[in-house]
């Protein structure tokens, strides 16, 4: 693993990991990047290292749904992150950091991510990279399964309509016009899948704060973690 050390000169005394968790285009990562920004910490996209596993897969005609074959690829794939503002994300050394967010990507991803040896491997890396650094971490399962340990964690929701919205905004500034029928069947499709695999499905860990920003702009999340946060951690 790659590390920008100097992005981040001041790190908190004590190790933090902060979970985040949620359905598909909830403004998990937007929270989890915000939130590292104002706690001056690392932050860091479970997701990207399965949508990797999922690019490759695709790459080497490798059918998601072919468990024997996907699990047989995972010792030829070599995951690099470079954490910091802009994570950078290499797959046997070639940047891939904007090809996993690309349809075909999200099309399978959730179907990658059934698998437990792709869970194992990707969790590997996670807790790796969790014990020595400070962290926030957005995905499916990081408070229950990947640090069921860590300091804060949030359970993100928002109406599926407004996560449509913004995620198809999102993939318009990477120049990807998609109708909003696509996205939303596309955020259902994962939602259903991620929440009813027999492996880790995404679920509230018991001790996880809702957060539902539905009608919550990106200042106001942020404030409301961060009263959790210093309620929680520094009251
Ligand atoms: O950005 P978005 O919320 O749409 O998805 P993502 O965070 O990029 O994650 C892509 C997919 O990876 C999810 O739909 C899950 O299938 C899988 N995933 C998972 O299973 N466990 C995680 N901790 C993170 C992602």
């Amino acid at each position: 693993m790659g590390f920008f050390f100097d992005l981040y000169p001041t790190m908190p005394e004590k190790k933090v990991i902060i979970a985040i968790d949620g359905y598909s285009a909830c403004g998990k990562s937007t929270l989890a990047k915000d939130l590292a920004r104002s706690l001056n910490i690392r932050y860091l996209d479970s997701g990207s290292l399965y949508r990797a596993i999922t690019l490759f897969c695709i790459q080497h005609v490798i059918h998601p749904e072919d468990i024997k074959s996907v699990v047989a690829a995972l010792p030829f794939i070599h995951l690099n992150l470079s954490l910091g503002e802009n994570i950078k994300l290499t797959m046997n050394n070639e940047d891939i950091t904007d090809e996993i967010r690309k349809t075909d990507v999200s099309r399978w991803v959730s179907e990658v991510s059934v698998i437990s040896e792709v869970r194992n491997k990707v969790n590997e890396i996670l807790r790796g990279l969790g014990k020595t650094n400070s962290l926030v971490m957005d995905g499916r399962d990081i408070g229950t399964v990947v640090f069921p340990n860590a300091d804060l964690k949030f359970f993100v929701t928002a109406d599926v309509n407004i996560r449509t919205l913004r995620r198809q905004k999102e993939l318009e500034a990477l120049g990807r016009q998609i109708t909003l029928q696509h996205v939303k069947e596309n955020l259902l499709h994962r939602d259903n899948l991620d929440s009813t695999r027999m492996d880790s499905p995404l679920s509230k860990a018991e001790d996880a704060i809702i957060i539902d920003n539905t009608n919550l702009n990106r200042e106001e999340q942020l404030e409301l973690a961060l009263d959790w946060y210093n309620s929680s951690l520094n009251g």
